[in-house]
């Protein structure tokens, strides 16, 4: 297996400058311009006062910061344009399977035959779960939201894996990668089958990735779990989709808090805390809640009056990258004919089709280049495959892990990275005096 991959070198010589002039002092500062932007840290030498610190940029939600040079995830959001490693979103749903496109998102290369299959025996023998986890998950109210409980449990792994904490030790790091690829669904399967009191199911080496899953979650008393073929093959398509989407919110949680140093386990933790969020991984189960409201075509036009109004969103629609159609968004939907004409067709959708076809063609949704995005049609084909709305997201962690691991990965052997500390504009009080409290 491959340690590193050699790249064309970033663009280190700036070929370009930008001048700024000072109106009030006149002075004038030439900052190199490199890879399409300036470093903020070179607007320091900017004084807005003699004791000014230095001049900042001011960016909540980082709205226009680029904060690593990354070569995981390429998206170009106007165009709807989504890569991994530079190969097509649409080629690796059609022709890759997940634990490929896993190891493609971590290691940079296509695996070759003897690569992949060392990376999925490597992968199948990490799926086991020690049986005090399993005690742990035991401790949970029958009805605890299952994304609570990979949080919860991810981060107890930590406490299991001591040697996780290694993590400037390559191999310490490749283990851990092993242990969270191989075990995330085997928490995301345990957290299911808690909900339904049913028995654990161990994990089986006999089966594929997805298979293994499926048979976690629904093998019952037969020997062995056989995987309805187009339910494996739309899962494992869905685990691509969400393998990697660079700079989301999880991802600058998991760099974030890796930052810090910490084990792998307690980042993730943090990262699929993040994503449990209705913004972000929690939008396809919002988007059910949504079309649940909605309850059928006929009010479509009234929902998206109410929406336009100002009464909540179109859930699944928008995205702070795409300006346009998701192409995720347009697998999927693909994707739904296919188990659709298994399971026969969501009732749904229709709503869904009708709420896509009105907001297309209406003025504020075009005016603010609001597309389908990834979650407006995943969580109906999880529906319709068995799956509660409260899986939704987990269904997202387990791919989404191996990006959360080589955005981590990156971070940590990028020279110039340091702990995550960003600034802020002060605008609370100056100093001033306690004050007793009999007084106050
Ligand atoms: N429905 C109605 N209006 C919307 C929506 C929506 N879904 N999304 C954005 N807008 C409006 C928003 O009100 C604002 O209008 P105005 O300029 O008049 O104030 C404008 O569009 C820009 O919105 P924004 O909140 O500044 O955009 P953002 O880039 O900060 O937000 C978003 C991106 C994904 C959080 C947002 O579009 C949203 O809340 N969508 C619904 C939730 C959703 O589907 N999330 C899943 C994201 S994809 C999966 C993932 O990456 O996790």
């Amino acid at each position: 297996m491959q340690d590193a991959i050699a790249y064309p070198e970033y663009q280190t010589m700036a070929a370009e400058t930008l001048t700024i002039v000072d109106n009030r002092t006149g002075k004038k500062y030439e900052l190199p311009i490199a890879n399409g932007t300036i470093k903020a840290l070179d607007l320091r030498q900017i004084k807005v006062s003699d004791d000014d610190f230095g001049l900042m940029t001011y960016d909540p939600a980082f709205m226009n910061t680029a904060l690593c040079k990354s070569k995981v995830t390429f998206i170009d959001g106007d165009k709807g344009i989504l890569r991994y490693r530079g190969y097509p979103i649409e080629q690796l749903a059609e022709k890759s399977n997940f634990l490929e496109t896993a190891y493609l998102i971590l290691y940079g290369e296509l695996p070759t035959k003897s690569q992949y299959d060392e990376w999925v025996h490597n992968i199948t023998t990490h799926t086991l779960i020690h049986e005090n986890i399993k005690k742990l998950m035991d401790g949970f109210h029958y009805d605890a939201h299952p994304m609570g409980m990979i949080i919860s449990t991810v981060a107890a792994l930590s406490t299991f894996y001591t040697d996780a904490k290694h993590i400037h030790d390559p191999q310490s790091r490749r283990k851990q990668t092993f242990r969270l690829i191989g075990k995330m669904p085997t928490l995301a399967a345990f957290a299911f089958r808690h909900s339904l009191g049913r028995p654990y199911v161990y994990p089986d080496n006999n089966l594929g990735y997805t298979e293994n899953f499926m048979s976690m979650l629904w093998k019952m008393t037969e020997p062995e779990y056989t995987a309805n073929p187009v339910f494996a093959k739309a899962l494992d398509v869905l685990f691509i989709l969400h393998a990697d989407h660079e700079q989301n919110c999880s991802a600058n949680a998991m760099r974030g808090i890796g930052s810090s140093f910490v084990d792998p386990y307690s980042a993730i933790a943090g990262a699929a805390a993040a994503l449990y969020g209705p913004l972000h991984g929690g939008a396809n189960e919002a988007v059910l809640h949504m079309l649940d409201e909605v309850g059928s075509v006929a009010n479509v036009p009234a929902f998206i009056k109410s929406v336009k109004e100002g009464n909540g969103r179109l859930m699944g629609f928008g995205h702070r990258v795409y300006k346009n159609y998701d192409p995720r968004a347009k697998v999927i939907k693909q994707l739904a004919d296919e188990v659709f004409d298994v399971t026969g067709r969501n009732p749904k959708l229709d709503i869904a089709l009708e709420l896509e076809r009105i907001a297309l063609s209406d003025e504020y949704f075009i005016k603010r280049k609001l597309y389908p995005n990834v979650d407006f049609y995943s969580g109906l084909i999880y529906q319709a495959m068995g799956f509660p709305v409260e899986m939704f997201p987990v269904l997202f962690s387990i791919p989404r892990t191996a990006g959360w691991i080589a955005q981590w990965e990156e971070m940590l052997t990028d020279e110039e990275q340091k702990i995550a500390r960003p600034r802020q504009v002060y605008l609370g009080y100056d100093t001033r005096d306690y004050v007793a409290m009999s007084k106050r």
